[in-house]
């Protein structure tokens, strides 16, 4: 899907040659006295009570008078804020879903801060139109290839414009990975997909398999590999962005491309969604495809452990002790706490990147999906700087998260009679154990560990990949990538603070 950015005044929609036109119109919006024809439109459906208010709710037009365009739908955006434009852009495009609408006029221009909402604009227009066909030959590919976005200032919408751009790329390559079926998906073709990444520019991709991984000491992932026939992945790749020797980002994404459970193997219903389980490595590839786009300035380190989760004769057993990268032995209580084991040895491997921080992305704990739901990711963070930047990127990028506690004495559960920890503590405060576990494995990184288990794809009829934390990740890259520019004295005073806490 194509996007262009167009100064366009309300006065010239009526103009606009495109296949349908929508028109976002503001609670702030007063009935103009103009005497174009969308004015005129607008004050009518409003005069009549045709056009409610509640961001969302649409008037349909089919060849209205004086309109170039077969369709018009007028959209309400009540305050103008991005979640009332992406309400409004849903509920518009529900109308527009049909074929004959290729190109898409978007206008902006009637709110007041038009340029702040044009990435939400294009965003949301991707998520409402995209379709997933590469294993359902009979499904629609998307219809619209054209959107055009009405504006008043060109140059003031330019910034938001790129970034909606590099968004739906890294989106919706997060969604078409995470969609695909655990067949078509596996270990092997992320790492494909992870090389072709590695064509774009600045960035470099490496690919590890079994043999280097057990070179590595690699204990914990080896373990959760051993009971499938698909080899594992461990993916590396490096964004350039940067200045050469300033230190990366470095983002982890839980690659199990099927998750059974293994030996204490799930129960049949949903299992189907097991093949998401590699949403975080997905949001890892989305992300890179967008810095691709963007080229930002940061250095970013993309780390994909993979593999699928399998019941077999060589599968790892409940009650096993294997021995992680960080020389820490794991008692392996239950097989389907299988994300900690396989990122515990990634996490340990990110630390030679000297970084400045790490961010671990998993559909980690289903307590996660208890606790917060479908909302806000789960976030946790040993920094309270990072905790506050992930949340300002994530009330920036709608792509929410919540913070969760990481108190030692959520820790005592871990322990083991039999080896340095086990790898679960019991039902109560899953995610929050889960995250104490990985947290034995970063030592004093900066690191922050985001839960999408409830937020990385939507069940029943609308079952599928929302592309989450993509928009999150890029956020915060993007904000990083901004203080760096004004890094040094910052980075002292960081160091300072640090300093003061440790004594
Ligand atoms: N991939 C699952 C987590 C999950 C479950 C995500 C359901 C989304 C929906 C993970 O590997 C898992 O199985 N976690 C267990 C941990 C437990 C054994 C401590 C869980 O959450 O039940
Ligand atoms: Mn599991
Ligand atoms: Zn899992």
């Amino acid at each position: 899907m194509d996007f262009e950015l167009k100064p366009l005044s309300g006065a010239q929609a009526a103009q606009w040659a495109v296949d349908a036109v929508l028109v976002l119109v503001p609670d702030s919006l007063v009935a103009a006295d103009g005497t174009d024809a969308l004015t005129e439109l607008v004050r009518e459906a409003l005069r009549r009570g045709d056009l409610e208010s509640g961001a969302g709710k649409c008037l349909s037009c089919y060849r209205p008078a004086g309109f170039k365009a077969g369709r018009v739908v007028l959209v309400r955006a009540g305050d103008g804020s991005s979640s009332s434009v992406r309400k409004a852009m849903a509920a518009g495009l529900g109308q527009l879903k049909v074929p004959g609408v290729k190109k898409l006029g978007v206008l902006l221009s009637l709110l007041e801060r038009d340029a702040a909402v044009v990435r939400t604009a294009m965003t949301a227009a991707a998520d409402a139109t995209y379709s997933y066909v590469t294993t359902k030959p009979s499904a629609h590919a998307r219809s619209l290839k054209q959107v055009v976005l009405g504006v008043k200032d060109l140059a003031a919408s330019r910034q938001e414009f790129q970034m909606g751009q590099a968004l739906v790329t890294g989106v919706e390559l997060a969604k078409e990975w995470a969609n695909r079926p655990a067949n078509h998906a596996t270990p092997s073709q992320l790492a494909d997909a992870a090389r072709k990444l590695g064509r774009q520019p600045r960035i470099k991709t490496e690919v590890l398999g079994p043999k280097e991984v057990a070179a590595l000491g690699m204990g914990a992932f080896l373990a959760v590999a051993r009971g499938s026939a698909e080899p594992l992945r461990f993916i590396v790749m490096q964004y350039q962005g940067g200045a050469k020797g300033s230190a990366p980002v470095v983002l982890v994404g839980k690659g199990i491309t099927f998750d059974t459970g293994g030996i204490s193997i799930k129960p049949a219903a949903e299992m189907d969604e097991m093949k998401f389980d590699m949403g975080g490595a997905a949001s890892v590839l989305g992300t890179f495809a967008a810095l691709a786009e963007l080229q930002p300035a940061i250095n970013v380190v993309g780390i994909i452990p993979s593999c699928e989760n399998m019941p077999d004769g060589l599968a790892v057993k409940p009650g096993d002790v294997v021995t992680s990268m960080s020389g820490q032995t794991i008692e392996i209580l239950n097989t389907d706490a299988e994300g900690r084991l396989i990122l515990c040895d990634a996490l340990t491997y990110a630390a030679r990147f000297k970084p400045r921080c790490v961010v671990d992305i998993a559909t980690l704990t289903g307590a996660c999906v208890i606790a917060l739901g479908a909302v806000r990711s789960g976030l946790f963070a040993n920094r309270e700087e990072l905790a506050d930047a992930f949340r300002v990127a994530g009330d920036r990028s709608l792509d929410l998260c919540w913070r969760m506690p990481l108190d030692d004495d959520y820790a005592e559960g871990l322990k083991s009679n039999f080896a340095d920890m086990g790898n679960v503590a019991g039902r109560a405060g899953g995610a929050i154990t889960a995250a104490k576990f990985l947290q034995k494995f970063v030592a004093e990184t900066p690191w922050v560990h985001l839960d999408i288990a409830g937020t990385a794809w939507k069940s029943g009829a609308a079952k599928g990949s929302t592309g989450r934390p993509v928009p999150l990740l890029l956020q915060y890259l993007v904000d990083q990538a901004a203080v760096a520019e004004n890094d040094k004295p910052i980075q002292k005073k960081r160091r300072v603070v640090a300093a003061s806490r440790r004594a």
